[in-house]
């Protein structure tokens, strides 16, 4: 841990704060869009100043930094609180947060309450939803707060869908689901995920839409990729999905660091003498008078 504060606004950042207008204008221009989930301040930093364009605090948080066996457990507090750590960490990605299972399932006026609160007490500037809410989308975005849609495998309808299942296989399904996104178009949403789901599909609904459509597991002819980090640094522990590309093999770095660090103190190699503060001379003088005097006694 460094003692000194070292937060600059980072010199890299390679252009002007994401904002949904600026998406869709890369939707128009067919340039690709970049996204990442994020839970805590230095992975933001690094996702944030790497210039990726969309930053997703998600409920994946549950899995990949919490623990749990699914989203499900996943609160709102515990979204909250990741969510400002992220928000410090931010200045040019568009920051989106996941609403917990059961934060928007119930009232309307209750699921209002509880966006409210990603935006205003977390900083985030939108809210991901699953499912085909629109009565609900229409609420949100009439109170402001925008919202992203998230269709085709459901990681919080788990239980109903028997498991990760890839969606959309059948044509009922898959003409179902170009409706259901067009019905959460119509009804405000400004950029939609489309998860798990044939790639076919997925072109045909990003083709049918205006705003941006980021996929996951559903092929390269959406508008953007978005993935889980831990996923593609491999800090994970469990086998990756398909879809997932390993970038890196972080987990053995850290093993390996660990490994080496308590080897060091074992072996008396750390610290160092450099790495040891040291009384400056007419202290240490003084203080080896005192030491000495002190024995004496
Ligand atoms: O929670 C999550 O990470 C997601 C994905 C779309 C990446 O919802």
């Amino acid at each position: 841990m460094s003692l000194s504060s070292e937060r600059e606004p980072s010199s890299a950042s390679p252009s002007a704060k994401v904002t949904f207008p600026s998406l869709e204008t890369k939707k128009r221009a067919a340039a690709p869009i970049t996204a990442l989930t994020a839970y805590d301040y230095p992975s933001a930093r690094i996702v944030d100043e790497a210039g990726i364009d969309l930053l997703l605090v998600g409920d994946s948080l549950g899995m990949a930094v919490l623990g749990y066996d699914s989203t499900l457990p996943v609160t709102l507090d515990e979204m909250l609180h990741h969510t400002r750590a992220v928000r410090r960490a931010v200045r040019r990605a568009l920051l989106v947060a996941d609403m917990p299972f059961g934060s928007y399932h119930a009232e309307k006026a209750e699921a209002v309450r509880n966006a409210a609160r990603f935006i205003k007490e977390a900083g985030a500037e939108a809210v991901k939803i699953e499912g085909v809410r629109p009565a609900l989308a229409k609420r949100l975005v009439e109170a402001e707060i925008p919202v992203v849609a998230h269709l085709g495998l459901l990681p919080q309808g788990v239980h109903r869908m028997g498991g990760y299942k890839v969606q959309g296989r059948t044509l009922d399904a898959a003409e179902t689901l170009v409706a259901d996104a067009l019905a959460m178009q119509a009804a405000g949403v400004a950029l939609v995920v489309l998860e798990g789901i044939p790639r076919e599909v997925a072109a045909r609904i990003t083709q049918s839409l205006r705003v941006p459509v980021i996929g996951i597991g559903a092929g390269p002819d959406c508008d953007g990729q978005i993935l889980v980090l831990h996923d593609i640094l491999q800090l994970t522990f469990a086998p990756a999905a398909k879809f997932v590309r390993r970038y890196a093999d972080v987990a053995s770095v850290m093993r390996d660091a660990v490994t080496h660090y308590a080897d060091d103190v074992r072996e008396r190699r750390f610290p160092t003498e450099s790495e040891s503060y040291h009384l400056s001379g007419e202290m240490r003088a003084a203080w080896e008078g005192a030491v000495a005097g002190a024995e004496k006694h």
